[in-house]
């Protein structure tokens, strides 16, 4: 397992940032749903992005994915099973459901399970696909599926935490190819979601309402291949502006989208820096010196994202005053407290709320990574404490970020990936 080794640095210059991940799984599951060539460019090399290569090979395709390009080909295999092995490495492996049914109208997929973040349930994706007439039951840790009698329904798909990412994907792509019209109502905005409907689209799907919480899907007779670039990751750029924020260095974060950042680009502000938006593809970001405290809410889009949750925490915990987190989200997410309070941080933890009052320094030490968000904060710390920090378990942070320790070196961070 290697662990970084990191020492305060100051950050400087440009950066650009990968395609998202987040963005790019649902897109690579929804290839399934036709047997023509899909090319797909700007895709991350990720470990998820490897997951999801694996799953679909084992459907029944053959993938090529060389220099962020990913081409994706049907061959005569057509599996129907996602295995245990795979899905409990992967939550988002659970989004081939919804094309599997669509196309090939019975399925087999792992149920993922809880994770270090929370219970993360999979109710809304079973009611979802069970209202448009698919016959679901749960065997043996599998939902096992039949969607021969598949209809287009009208639907709501709110949960107790609002909408959800992955559920309205699955619903989406199930009712590309079925008969009849579906309509989602409280459908996730997030731009990933929205960039799926759009690549669907491309594919011959008839949609309507992308990028909103009420989508319209007419059911389509077949699907065809395409080409599509994957929208650069906002939670990556997200994640460099807490880097800048944290070690009071100057920014430019290039290739990506400012507005998928809009909440985020608030809190920035809000916080005592400059923001320049150059074109739609640049964030230049100047601190001034001494943060301000503020209070964040993670919401679902275009609220403030729980993915960025993490890295703004450690912002706050160097901010002069008492600033308040509260996660709307995950309640639970909140591993990376104890971590930060070994460091020196204050913080208080109460249910889905943080209390921090900041500090002048943090200081070096041996901390554990728990989960993808919580890694990429916990490296932000290093960076921005006192003395030496080990980070261990980085393989979570592989998961997510694309040659993350080599742009933080360009940048000027003294950051080295060792060997446990
Ligand atoms: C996606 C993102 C993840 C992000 C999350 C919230 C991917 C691959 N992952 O995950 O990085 O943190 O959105 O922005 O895109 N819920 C239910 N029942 C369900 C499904 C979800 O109660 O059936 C709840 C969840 O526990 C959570 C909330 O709804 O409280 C939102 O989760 P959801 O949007 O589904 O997250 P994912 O799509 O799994």
């Amino acid at each position: 397992m290697d662990k970084f080794t990191i020492h305060k640095s100051t950050l400087s210059g440009e950066v650009c940032v990968s395609g998202s991940k987040n963005a790019a799984l649902p897109i690579i599951a929804a290839t399934i749903l036709t047997d023509e060539d899909c090319i797909l460019h700007n895709v991350p090399d990720l470990m998820d992005i490897r997951t999801m290569v694996k799953i679909l090979e084992g459907l029944g395709k053959q993938i090529n994915f060389e220099n962020g390009t990913m081409v994706i080909k049907a061959t005569k295999k057509c599996g129907y099973v996602a295995p245990y092995r795979l899905v409990r490495t992967m939550r988002a492996s659970f989004c081939v459901l919804g094309p599997l049914l669509a196309r090939r109208r019975k399925a087999k997929v792992s149920l993922p399970g809880g994770c270090v973040i929370g219970v993360r349930p999979v109710d809304l994706h079973i009611k979802g696909l069970k209202l448009l007439n698919a016959d679901i039951k749960i065997e043996r840790g599998y939902c096992v599926a039949d969607g021969k009698n598949m209809r287009g329904s009208h639907l709501y798909l709110g949960g107790q935490f609002g909408s959800s990412v992955l559920a309205t994907d699955n619903i989406m792509m199930a009712a590309t190819l079925i008969d009849g019209e579906t309509i989602i109502e409280y459908a996730a905005c997030e731009p990933e979601v929205e960039s799926l409907g759009l690549f669907l689209q491309k594919m011959g799907a008839d949609i309507t309402g992308q990028g909103s919480p009420l989508l319209r899907i007419r059911g389509v007779k077949k699907l065809g291949g395409c080409e599509f670039d994957i929208i650069p990751d906002r939670i990556e750029a997200g994640t460099f502006l807490a880097a800048s924020l944290a070690t009071n260095s100057p920014l430019v974060i290039k290739g990506a989208n400012p507005f998928h950042l809009t909440s985020a680009i608030e809190i920035v502000k809000e916080m005592g820096a400059e923001v320049h938006i150059d074109n739609a593809r640049s964030i230049k970001v100047s601190p001034r010196g001494s943060l301000k405290p503020v209070n964040i809410t993670t919401l679902p889009y275009p609220g403030f994202p729980t993915d960025l949750q993490a890295q703004f925490m450690i912002c706050l915990c160097f901010a002069k005053g008492i600033s308040l987190i509260t996660e709307k989200i995950y309640p639970d997410r909140f591993m990376h407290v104890a971590e930060l309070n070994r460091m020196g941080a204050g913080i208080q933890r109460s249910g889905p709320y943080a209390i921090i009052e900041g500090k002048e320094k943090l200081y070096g030490a041996e901390v554990m990574a728990s989960d993808l968000r919580a890694s990429a904060a916990l490296v932000i710390a290093g960076m921005a404490a006192e003395d030496k920090t080990e980070v261990f378990r980085v393989y979570h942070i592989d998961r997510g970020y694309e040659h993350i320790e080599e742009k933080l070196r360009k940048l000027g961070a003294k950051i080295k990936r060792e060997k446990q």
